[in-house]
Protein backbone atom coordinates (compact mmCIF):
# COMPACT_ATOMS: atom_id res chain seq x y z
CA UNK A 1 0.00 0.00 0.00
CA UNK A 2 1.72 3.46 -1.28
CA UNK A 3 1.85 5.95 1.73
CA UNK A 4 -0.95 8.75 1.60
CA UNK A 5 1.41 12.31 0.46
CA UNK A 6 0.55 13.87 3.53
CA UNK A 7 2.46 10.91 5.80
CA UNK A 8 5.44 11.09 3.38
CA UNK A 9 7.64 13.60 5.46
CA UNK A 10 6.53 11.40 8.56
CA UNK A 11 9.52 9.44 8.63
CA UNK A 12 9.33 8.52 12.41
CA UNK A 13 7.03 8.48 15.03
CA UNK A 14 8.56 12.04 16.59
CA UNK A 15 7.35 13.67 13.63
CA UNK A 16 3.92 13.45 14.48
CA UNK A 17 3.93 15.78 16.92
CA UNK A 18 5.38 18.52 14.89
CA UNK A 19 2.39 18.17 12.50
CA UNK A 20 -0.20 17.76 15.46
CA UNK A 21 1.55 20.93 16.50
CA UNK A 22 0.38 22.75 13.19
CA UNK A 23 -3.15 20.53 13.11
CA UNK A 24 -4.60 21.26 17.00
CA UNK A 25 -5.85 23.90 18.58
CA UNK A 26 -3.31 24.79 21.61
CA UNK A 27 -4.88 23.51 24.33
CA UNK A 28 -5.75 20.06 23.12
CA UNK A 29 -2.08 19.55 21.63
CA UNK A 30 -0.89 20.92 25.33
CA UNK A 31 -3.56 18.38 26.85
CA UNK A 32 -1.61 15.70 24.89
CA UNK A 33 1.81 16.46 24.46
CA UNK A 34 2.75 18.05 28.11
CA UNK A 35 3.45 16.43 31.27
CA UNK A 36 2.98 17.36 34.83
CA UNK A 37 4.97 20.35 36.80
CA UNK A 38 8.27 20.90 35.48
CA UNK A 39 8.23 17.96 33.31
CA UNK A 40 10.65 15.99 34.98
CA UNK A 41 9.51 12.82 34.25
CA UNK A 42 8.48 13.31 31.06
CA UNK A 43 12.04 14.14 30.10
CA UNK A 44 13.80 11.24 31.88
CA UNK A 45 11.30 8.51 30.11
CA UNK A 46 13.75 9.32 26.59
CA UNK A 47 16.70 10.24 28.98
CA UNK A 48 16.55 6.73 30.34
CA UNK A 49 16.79 5.14 26.73
CA UNK A 50 19.64 7.21 25.98
CA UNK A 51 21.53 5.81 29.00
CA UNK A 52 22.39 2.07 27.23
CA UNK A 53 24.13 1.59 24.05
CA UNK A 54 24.16 -1.42 22.19
CA UNK A 55 27.20 -4.23 21.66
CA UNK A 56 25.60 -5.93 18.43
CA UNK A 57 26.82 -9.24 17.21
CA UNK A 58 28.00 -9.44 13.22
CA UNK A 59 28.19 -12.61 10.99
CA UNK A 60 25.31 -14.18 11.98
CA UNK A 61 22.41 -15.26 9.68
CA UNK A 62 19.81 -12.60 9.94
CA UNK A 63 17.98 -12.87 6.49
CA UNK A 64 14.78 -14.34 7.78
CA UNK A 65 13.76 -12.49 11.08
CA UNK A 66 10.52 -12.25 12.70
CA UNK A 67 8.96 -10.03 15.56
CA UNK A 68 5.63 -11.94 15.97
CA UNK A 69 5.01 -11.70 20.08
CA UNK A 70 2.46 -14.08 22.23
CA UNK A 71 0.74 -12.62 25.14
CA UNK A 72 -2.47 -13.92 26.76
CA UNK A 73 -2.21 -16.50 24.33
CA UNK A 74 -2.88 -14.10 21.48
CA UNK A 75 -0.21 -13.93 18.57
CA UNK A 76 0.61 -10.23 17.37
CA UNK A 77 2.98 -8.84 14.35
CA UNK A 78 4.78 -6.77 16.53
CA UNK A 79 6.04 -6.12 20.52
CA UNK A 80 4.24 -2.99 20.94
CA UNK A 81 0.79 -2.29 20.99
CA UNK A 82 -1.35 1.22 21.76
CA UNK A 83 -1.89 2.29 24.95
CA UNK A 84 -4.68 3.53 26.66
CA UNK A 85 -5.46 7.98 26.17
CA UNK A 86 -8.54 9.77 27.88
CA UNK A 87 -10.37 12.27 25.51
CA UNK A 88 -9.28 11.03 22.36
CA UNK A 89 -11.89 12.15 20.03
CA UNK A 90 -11.16 16.06 21.00
CA UNK A 91 -7.56 15.09 19.13
CA UNK A 92 -8.66 12.53 16.25
CA UNK A 93 -12.88 12.19 15.27
CA UNK A 94 -13.90 9.61 16.68
CA UNK A 95 -10.10 8.65 17.33
CA UNK A 96 -10.88 5.75 19.65
CA UNK A 97 -12.42 4.19 17.16
CA UNK A 98 -9.61 4.85 14.36
CA UNK A 99 -7.07 3.15 16.63
CA UNK A 100 -9.10 0.34 17.38
CA UNK A 101 -9.82 -0.42 13.91
CA UNK A 102 -6.17 0.31 12.46
CA UNK A 103 -4.71 -2.23 15.63
CA UNK A 104 -7.63 -5.24 14.18
CA UNK A 105 -5.70 -4.51 10.86
CA UNK A 106 -2.15 -4.33 11.93
CA UNK A 107 -2.89 -7.37 14.26
CA UNK A 108 -1.52 -5.38 17.48
CA UNK A 109 -3.13 -4.77 20.48
CA UNK A 110 -4.76 -1.63 21.95
CA UNK A 111 -6.29 -0.37 24.98
CA UNK A 112 -9.77 1.32 25.16
CA UNK A 113 -9.53 4.13 28.11
CA UNK A 114 -11.79 4.45 31.03
CA UNK A 115 -11.79 8.17 29.59
CA UNK A 116 -12.81 7.67 26.56
CA UNK A 117 -15.43 10.10 25.12
CA UNK A 118 -16.71 6.77 22.82
CA UNK A 119 -18.48 3.63 23.98
CA UNK A 120 -17.02 0.52 24.79
CA UNK A 121 -18.84 -1.06 23.02
CA UNK A 122 -18.20 0.13 19.79
CA UNK A 123 -14.81 -0.05 20.33
CA UNK A 124 -14.96 -3.95 21.24
CA UNK A 125 -17.20 -4.26 17.66
CA UNK A 126 -14.39 -2.36 16.08
CA UNK A 127 -11.70 -4.97 17.48
CA UNK A 128 -12.54 -8.00 19.10
CA UNK A 129 -9.51 -8.38 20.46
CA UNK A 130 -9.18 -4.78 21.99
CA UNK A 131 -8.43 -4.49 25.77
CA UNK A 132 -10.53 -2.41 28.29
CA UNK A 133 -8.69 -0.13 30.45
CA UNK A 134 -10.60 0.67 33.91
CA UNK A 135 -10.09 4.17 36.35
CA UNK A 136 -11.86 2.20 39.37
CA UNK A 137 -13.05 3.98 42.85
CA UNK A 138 -12.76 1.86 45.35
CA UNK A 139 -15.88 0.92 46.02
CA UNK A 140 -17.28 -2.54 45.44
CA UNK A 141 -20.98 -1.94 44.45
CA UNK A 142 -18.96 0.41 41.37
CA UNK A 143 -16.36 -2.46 40.77
CA UNK A 144 -18.88 -5.10 39.98
CA UNK A 145 -20.86 -3.20 37.92
CA UNK A 146 -17.83 -1.88 35.63
CA UNK A 147 -16.66 -5.61 35.46
CA UNK A 148 -20.01 -6.53 34.41
CA UNK A 149 -19.89 -4.18 31.82
CA UNK A 150 -17.17 -4.69 30.36
CA UNK A 151 -17.61 -8.71 30.25
CA UNK A 152 -20.71 -8.28 28.25
CA UNK A 153 -19.01 -6.42 25.96
CA UNK A 154 -16.94 -8.80 24.89
CA UNK A 155 -13.55 -7.45 26.30
CA UNK A 156 -11.22 -10.65 27.80
CA UNK A 157 -8.23 -8.63 29.12
CA UNK A 158 -8.82 -5.60 31.76
CA UNK A 159 -6.14 -3.21 32.80
CA UNK A 160 -6.41 -1.55 36.18
CA UNK A 161 -4.68 1.52 36.00
CA UNK A 162 -3.39 2.73 39.48
CA UNK A 163 -1.19 6.08 39.39
CA UNK A 164 -4.12 8.21 39.68
CA UNK A 165 -4.75 8.35 42.94
CA UNK A 166 -5.37 11.63 42.50
CA UNK A 167 -5.76 14.13 39.19
CA UNK A 168 -2.61 15.36 38.47
CA UNK A 169 -1.34 18.80 38.60
CA UNK A 170 -3.53 20.71 35.94
CA UNK A 171 -0.93 24.34 36.01
CA UNK A 172 0.07 23.20 31.58
CA UNK A 173 -2.84 22.67 31.01
CA UNK A 174 -4.15 25.82 32.49
CA UNK A 175 -1.18 27.88 31.24
CA UNK A 176 -2.21 26.27 27.12
CA UNK A 177 -5.87 27.53 28.00
CA UNK A 178 -6.96 23.63 28.51
CA UNK A 179 -9.62 23.09 31.25
CA UNK A 180 -11.36 20.05 33.05
CA UNK A 181 -13.93 19.81 33.06
CA UNK A 182 -13.72 21.79 29.39
CA UNK A 183 -14.61 26.05 29.32
CA UNK A 184 -15.79 27.14 26.46
CA UNK A 185 -13.61 30.38 26.59
CA UNK A 186 -13.63 32.68 24.01
CA UNK A 187 -9.63 32.18 24.01
CA UNK A 188 -10.49 28.48 23.13
CA UNK A 189 -13.19 29.28 20.32
CA UNK A 190 -10.37 31.36 18.90
CA UNK A 191 -7.63 28.31 19.09
CA UNK A 192 -10.34 26.29 17.25
CA UNK A 193 -11.19 29.18 14.36
CA UNK A 194 -7.42 28.96 13.51
CA UNK A 195 -7.71 25.41 13.21
CA UNK A 196 -9.98 25.38 10.77
CA UNK A 197 -8.98 21.75 9.61
CA UNK A 198 -9.40 20.58 13.41
CA UNK A 199 -12.71 22.72 13.30
CA UNK A 200 -14.36 20.79 9.78
CA UNK A 201 -12.83 17.11 10.65
CA UNK A 202 -13.40 16.98 13.86
CA UNK A 203 -15.49 19.63 16.05
CA UNK A 204 -18.36 20.43 13.61
CA UNK A 205 -18.94 16.54 13.17
CA UNK A 206 -19.08 15.48 16.44
CA UNK A 207 -21.10 18.23 17.83
CA UNK A 208 -23.20 18.00 14.99
CA UNK A 209 -23.74 13.85 14.64
CA UNK A 210 -22.91 12.77 18.12
CA UNK A 211 -24.05 15.95 20.32
CA UNK A 212 -21.57 17.37 23.15
CA UNK A 213 -19.22 14.30 24.51
CA UNK A 214 -19.50 12.78 27.64
CA UNK A 215 -17.22 10.56 29.44
CA UNK A 216 -18.92 6.95 28.22
CA UNK A 217 -16.71 4.29 30.69
CA UNK A 218 -16.19 5.62 33.36
CA UNK A 219 -19.20 4.64 35.00
CA UNK A 220 -21.48 1.36 34.44
CA UNK A 221 -24.06 3.69 32.22
CA UNK A 222 -23.04 6.75 30.58
CA UNK A 223 -20.78 9.47 32.48
CA UNK A 224 -20.83 13.44 32.75
CA UNK A 225 -20.40 15.41 30.13
CA UNK A 226 -16.81 17.09 29.14
CA UNK A 227 -18.39 20.49 30.38
CA UNK A 228 -19.99 18.63 33.93
CA UNK A 229 -18.69 19.65 37.12
CA UNK A 230 -19.19 16.22 38.42
CA UNK A 231 -15.63 14.45 36.47
CA UNK A 232 -13.64 16.21 39.53
CA UNK A 233 -15.36 14.01 41.83
CA UNK A 234 -15.04 10.96 39.82
CA UNK A 235 -11.44 11.67 39.52
CA UNK A 236 -11.51 11.77 43.91
CA UNK A 237 -13.13 9.02 44.33
CA UNK A 238 -9.90 6.81 42.71
CA UNK A 239 -7.86 7.98 46.07
CA UNK A 240 -9.77 4.80 47.66
CA UNK A 241 -8.41 1.68 45.47
CA UNK A 242 -6.26 -0.55 47.29
CA UNK A 243 -4.54 -4.06 46.87
CA UNK A 244 -7.75 -5.05 48.52
CA UNK A 245 -9.57 -4.42 45.90
CA UNK A 246 -7.48 -5.85 43.40
CA UNK A 247 -7.80 -8.91 44.98
CA UNK A 248 -11.50 -8.47 44.80
CA UNK A 249 -11.33 -7.60 40.76
CA UNK A 250 -9.08 -11.00 40.80
CA UNK A 251 -11.28 -13.19 42.03
CA UNK A 252 -14.47 -11.44 39.88
CA UNK A 253 -12.96 -10.76 36.49
CA UNK A 254 -12.34 -14.42 34.96
CA UNK A 255 -10.31 -12.82 31.86
CA UNK A 256 -6.57 -11.89 32.06
CA UNK A 257 -6.02 -8.92 34.79
CA UNK A 258 -3.56 -6.09 34.20
CA UNK A 259 -2.22 -3.48 36.43
CA UNK A 260 -0.51 -0.49 34.78
CA UNK A 261 1.15 2.45 36.53
CA UNK A 262 3.60 0.51 39.19
CA UNK A 263 7.34 1.49 39.81
CA UNK A 264 7.87 -0.45 43.00
CA UNK A 265 9.47 -3.22 43.46
CA UNK A 266 7.22 -4.25 46.40
CA UNK A 267 4.27 -3.18 44.38
CA UNK A 268 4.78 -5.98 41.91
CA UNK A 269 5.38 -8.49 44.17
CA UNK A 270 2.05 -7.07 45.64
CA UNK A 271 0.55 -7.63 42.12
CA UNK A 272 1.78 -11.02 41.99
CA UNK A 273 0.17 -12.11 45.13
CA UNK A 274 -3.03 -11.12 44.14
CA UNK A 275 -2.68 -13.32 41.02
CA UNK A 276 -2.37 -10.42 38.68
CA UNK A 277 -1.24 -11.94 34.76
CA UNK A 278 0.54 -8.95 33.71
CA UNK A 279 1.85 -5.09 34.99
CA UNK A 280 2.74 -2.97 32.70
CA UNK A 281 5.62 -0.58 34.13
CA UNK A 282 4.79 3.06 33.54
CA UNK A 283 4.44 6.67 34.94
CA UNK A 284 1.42 7.84 32.94
CA UNK A 285 3.74 8.95 30.11
CA UNK A 286 5.21 11.32 32.52
CA UNK A 287 1.35 12.85 33.33
CA UNK A 288 0.73 12.26 36.88
CA UNK A 289 3.99 12.19 39.52
CA UNK A 290 6.70 14.26 38.76
CA UNK A 291 9.58 13.10 39.77
CA UNK A 292 8.77 9.72 39.36
CA UNK A 293 11.63 7.56 37.84
CA UNK A 294 10.96 6.48 33.90
CA UNK A 295 10.17 2.85 34.34
CA UNK A 296 12.82 1.80 32.38
CA UNK A 297 15.24 2.35 35.52
CA UNK A 298 12.87 0.18 37.27
CA UNK A 299 12.43 -2.58 34.95
CA UNK A 300 14.94 -4.70 35.03
CA UNK A 301 15.03 -5.63 39.09
CA UNK A 302 10.44 -6.21 38.71
CA UNK A 303 11.33 -8.48 35.94
CA UNK A 304 13.68 -10.59 38.25
CA UNK A 305 10.64 -10.77 40.71
CA UNK A 306 7.55 -10.61 38.54
CA UNK A 307 7.30 -14.87 38.13
CA UNK A 308 4.48 -16.04 36.05
CA UNK A 309 3.70 -12.34 35.15
CA UNK A 310 3.85 -10.59 31.45
CA UNK A 311 5.95 -7.50 32.29
CA UNK A 312 4.94 -5.13 30.26
CA UNK A 313 5.82 -1.18 30.11
CA UNK A 314 5.20 2.22 28.66
CA UNK A 315 6.52 5.75 28.97
CA UNK A 316 8.77 7.69 26.02
CA UNK A 317 8.73 4.50 23.60
CA UNK A 318 9.59 6.16 20.51
CA UNK A 319 12.08 3.89 18.19
CA UNK A 320 12.47 0.51 17.58
CA UNK A 321 15.69 0.55 19.35
CA UNK A 322 13.88 1.80 22.39
CA UNK A 323 11.67 -1.04 22.01
CA UNK A 324 14.79 -3.57 21.87
CA UNK A 325 16.10 -2.40 24.82
CA UNK A 326 13.05 -2.80 27.13
CA UNK A 327 13.44 -6.16 25.85
CA UNK A 328 16.64 -6.67 26.75
CA UNK A 329 15.96 -5.78 30.37
CA UNK A 330 13.27 -7.74 30.82
CA UNK A 331 9.87 -6.48 29.29
CA UNK A 332 7.81 -9.06 27.18
CA UNK A 333 6.01 -5.97 25.59
CA UNK A 334 5.84 -2.24 25.29
CA UNK A 335 2.95 0.52 24.50
CA UNK A 336 2.99 3.74 22.92
CA UNK A 337 0.33 6.64 23.42
CA UNK A 338 1.01 10.05 22.12
CA UNK A 339 2.36 9.48 18.60
CA UNK A 340 -0.86 7.05 18.09
CA UNK A 341 -2.70 9.97 19.36
CA UNK A 342 -1.29 12.42 17.13
CA UNK A 343 -1.17 9.93 14.08
CA UNK A 344 -5.14 9.32 14.29
CA UNK A 345 -5.81 12.93 14.75
CA UNK A 346 -3.90 14.15 11.83
CA UNK A 347 -4.43 10.97 9.18
CA UNK A 348 -6.95 9.27 10.80
CA UNK A 349 -6.75 4.99 10.44
CA UNK A 350 -4.10 5.57 7.37
CA UNK A 351 -2.12 7.62 10.03
CA UNK A 352 -1.87 5.01 12.48
CA UNK A 353 -1.18 2.23 10.57
CA UNK A 354 1.84 4.49 8.96
CA UNK A 355 3.16 5.31 12.32
CA UNK A 356 2.64 1.45 13.08
CA UNK A 357 4.54 0.59 9.95
CA UNK A 358 7.31 2.73 10.60
CA UNK A 359 7.98 1.50 14.35
CA UNK A 360 8.28 -1.63 12.65
CA UNK A 361 10.48 -1.01 9.79
CA UNK A 362 13.01 0.31 12.62
CA UNK A 363 12.83 -3.15 15.15
CA UNK A 364 12.73 -5.49 11.52
CA UNK A 365 16.19 -3.28 10.52
CA UNK A 366 17.32 -2.90 14.23
CA UNK A 367 17.24 -6.80 14.49
CA UNK A 368 19.30 -7.19 11.86
CA UNK A 369 22.11 -4.98 12.67
CA UNK A 370 22.24 -6.50 16.35
CA UNK A 371 22.37 -9.73 14.86
CA UNK A 372 19.16 -11.42 16.28
CA UNK A 373 16.59 -13.38 14.30
CA UNK A 374 13.78 -13.66 17.09
CA UNK A 375 12.78 -11.28 19.96
CA UNK A 376 13.49 -13.84 22.69
CA UNK A 377 16.95 -13.77 21.55
CA UNK A 378 17.46 -10.04 22.74
CA UNK A 379 18.65 -10.13 26.55
CA UNK A 380 21.42 -7.85 28.99
CA UNK A 381 24.03 -9.16 27.16
CA UNK A 382 23.19 -7.03 24.29
CA UNK A 383 23.53 -4.10 26.38
CA UNK A 384 25.96 -1.69 28.30
CA UNK A 385 24.52 1.12 30.07
CA UNK A 386 26.90 3.98 28.58
CA UNK A 387 25.71 7.07 31.21
C1 LIG B 1 -2.82 9.00 28.71
N1 LIG B 1 -2.61 7.92 29.55
C2 LIG B 1 -3.69 7.26 30.08
N2 LIG B 1 -3.50 6.10 30.79
C3 LIG B 1 -4.56 5.41 31.26
O1 LIG B 1 -4.36 4.37 31.87
N3 LIG B 1 -5.83 5.84 31.01
C4 LIG B 1 -6.09 6.99 30.33
O2 LIG B 1 -7.25 7.35 30.12
C5 LIG B 1 -4.99 7.75 29.88
N4 LIG B 1 -5.17 8.92 29.21
C6 LIG B 1 -4.13 9.52 28.56
C7 LIG B 1 -4.37 10.60 27.70
C8 LIG B 1 -3.33 11.13 26.97
C9 LIG B 1 -3.60 12.28 26.02
C10 LIG B 1 -2.02 10.60 27.10
C11 LIG B 1 -0.87 11.14 26.29
C12 LIG B 1 -1.78 9.57 27.97
C13 LIG B 1 -1.26 7.36 29.70
C14 LIG B 1 -0.96 6.37 28.59
O3 LIG B 1 -1.75 5.22 28.70
C15 LIG B 1 0.52 5.92 28.61
O4 LIG B 1 0.84 5.48 29.90
C16 LIG B 1 1.47 7.03 28.19
O5 LIG B 1 0.92 7.81 27.15
C17 LIG B 1 2.77 6.42 27.70
O6 LIG B 1 3.70 7.40 27.41
P1 LIG B 1 4.02 7.96 25.94
O7 LIG B 1 4.16 6.78 25.01
O8 LIG B 1 2.90 8.85 25.57
O9 LIG B 1 5.30 8.67 26.16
Amino acid sequence: MSTPRRLRRILALDDFEAAARRYLPRPIFAYVSSGAETQWSLDDNRAAFAEYGFIPRVLKDVSVRSQQTTLFGETYDAPFGIAPMGLGSLSGYRSDIILASAAAKANIPMIVSGSSLIRMEECAAENLRAWFQAYLAGDSAHIAAMLERAERAGFKVLVLTADTAALANQENYIKSGFYSPLRLTPRLLWDGLVRPRWTCNLFAPTLLRHGLPHFENSQATRGASVLSRKINAEFDSRGSMTWKHVELIRERWKGRFVVKGLLHEEDARLARECGVDGIILSNHGGRQLDGAVAPLRALEKVAGLAGDMTVMLDSGVRRGSDVLKALALGAKFVFIGRPFNHAAGIAGEAGVLHAVTLLKDEIHRDMALLGVTRLNEVGSECLLRVR
